[in-house]
């Protein structure tokens, strides 16, 4: 039963991801909020090269209201784009089932 979810979770994690053309960023929930409030200014790539936790993305994103001019984020907007990026710009890339 284990190995069977985990091979579901392999496939749907690892391979089932379509990647949004416009951005190169992987196609998921949360992308919309990924475009309006953060490759409005700077492409993906800043996104792509430097992954990290969701503390590490609560901090990124504070230093870009901080220094570059990201505007206040919605409670609830804020919350998806941490969802976004520490599930798929995380530097644990494959996340297996650790809850
Ligand atoms: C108002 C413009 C603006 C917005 C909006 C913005 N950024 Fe940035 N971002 C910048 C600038 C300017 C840089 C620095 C570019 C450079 O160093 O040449 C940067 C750099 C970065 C870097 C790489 C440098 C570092 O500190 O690691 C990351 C990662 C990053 N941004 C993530 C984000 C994320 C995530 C969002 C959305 C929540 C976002 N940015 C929204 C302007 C913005």
């Amino acid at each position: 039963m284990k190995k069977i979810t985990f091979l579901i979770l392999l496939a749907t994690g690892v391979f089932g991801y379509k990647i949004d053309y416009a951005t190169n960023l992987i196609d998921a929930p949360g992308i919309g909020e990924i475009k309006e409030h953060c490759t409005v200014c700077h492409p993906s790539i800043f996104i792509r090269a430097n992954p990290g936790d969701r503390e590490y993305w609560k901090r990124k994103v504070k230093a870009m209201q901080e220094a570059y001019g990201l505007w206040k984020l919605e409670p609830n907007v804020e919350k998806k784009i941490l969802d976004y990026l520490s599930t798929h710009y995380n530097k644990k890339r494959v996340e297996v089932d650790d809850e």
